[in-house]
This record gives C-alpha cells, sequence and structure tokens, in this order.
C-alpha cells in the first residue's frame, strides 16, 4: 500500500495531537506518508490545495466548541464556503459524555461543515469517549486500521 495522509489537529491540552502522532506512526509502518498540520497553522487557502485524503483530529471544549487553536480555521471556513467536492475526509473527534448535550461537538461540528461544502467521507467517523476510561490513541489506530487505511 502507498499513499498520503494530511491529519489536521484541532487540540487545546494535546491529546488531539498524540492521537494524530499514533496515527501516523501507523502510516509510516504500512507505507502511508502523514503529514500533520496542527490546524493554527492552518489557512483555508492551504487546506484546498491538500492533496491527500484529510483526517481531523478534534477534541470539544467549552460548551461543544472547537478547541482554541481551531477557531480561526473553522470560521474562515464557515465564512468562505468553498466547494470542497474535490476533497476526501473523515473524523475523529475527541470528546467525554460527562457532558452529555455537547458529546464530541468539536469533531462534530467539523464533520457537518465539510459534510456541508461537499466533501467526501472515506469511512464512517469516530467519536472517543474519554468517560470510559479507554485510551483515545489506542482506539484511534484500531479505528483508522480496521476501517480507514484500506480507503485511502
Ligand atoms: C473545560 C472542558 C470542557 C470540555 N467540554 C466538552 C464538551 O462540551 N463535550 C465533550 O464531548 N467533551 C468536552 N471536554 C472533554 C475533552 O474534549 C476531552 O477530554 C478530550 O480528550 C481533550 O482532548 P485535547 O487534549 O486534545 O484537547 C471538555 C474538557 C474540558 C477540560
Amino acid at each position: 500500500m502507498s499513499g498520503n495522509l494530511d491529519i489536521c489537529v484541532a487540540t487545546m491540552t494535546g491529546t488531539a495531537l498524540m492521537v494524530a502522532e499514533d496515527i501516523a506512526d501507523f502510516c509510516r509502518d504500512n507505507d502511508v506518508i502523514a503529514n500533520i498540520i496542527e490546524m493554527e497553522n492552518l489557512t483555508v487557502e492551504n487546506f484546498i490545495e491538500l492533496k491527500g485524503p484529510i483526517l481531523i483530529t478534534s477534541s470539544t471544549y467549552g460548551q461543544g466548541d472547537v478547541p482554541d487553536n481551531g477557531q480561526d480555521f473553522y470560521k474562515k471556513l464557515e465564512e468562505i464556503s468553498p466547494n470542497l467536492s474535490h476533497i476526501k475526509f473523515t473524523v475523529f473527534g475527541l470528546g467525554d459524555m460527562t457532558y452529555r448535550d455537547t458529546f464530541a461537538y468539536g469533531g462534530k461540528k467539523f464533520f457537518q461543515l465539510l459534510s456541508d461544502l461537499k466533501a467526501e467521507l472515506i469511512g464512517a467517523p469516530y467519536y472517543h469517549d474519554a468517560s470510559d476510561g479507554s485510551l483515545p490513541e489506542e482506539e484511534a489506530v484500531n479505528w483508522f486500521k480496521e476501517n480507514i487505511i484500506n480507503l485511502l
């Protein structure tokens, strides 16, 4: 297998970045070149030009908000509303069911926005619940291995 993957990360305390790094390591072991982009460094112009399929890893803060480092990108993407029909994507969202009414809304907001902009989903998103004590990076790599890597 060979291919590329761009992983765009929105995180507050680094867990979503750790998830991205573990998925990138798994990719490297399977001949996929993975490139991690932290969202504070991502413009809408750059995003539109990304070549690979895209994985968004995003946690959730505040009251169901996208983390701070993803706020500008999210708002600009919503404002500019480009057609993303050339982009293939999926989402790994991080959340906590203790926040029942806004569970994993950060990742869910990205999923909804990209879907509205006509990006093509390449595999069902996964939303990790931190309240069950499972490790997000382990669940992420398993999900990616079972469901996503073969679709790249
Ligand atoms: C102040 C605060 C607010 C949070 N709000 C939500 C929320 O509304 N919904 C949710 O599902 N998780 C919420 N979480 C849980 C985080 O999204 C979760 O712990 C995640 O794994 C953190 O990932 P990060 O280190 O990448 O930011 C919140 C956590 C904190 C500390």
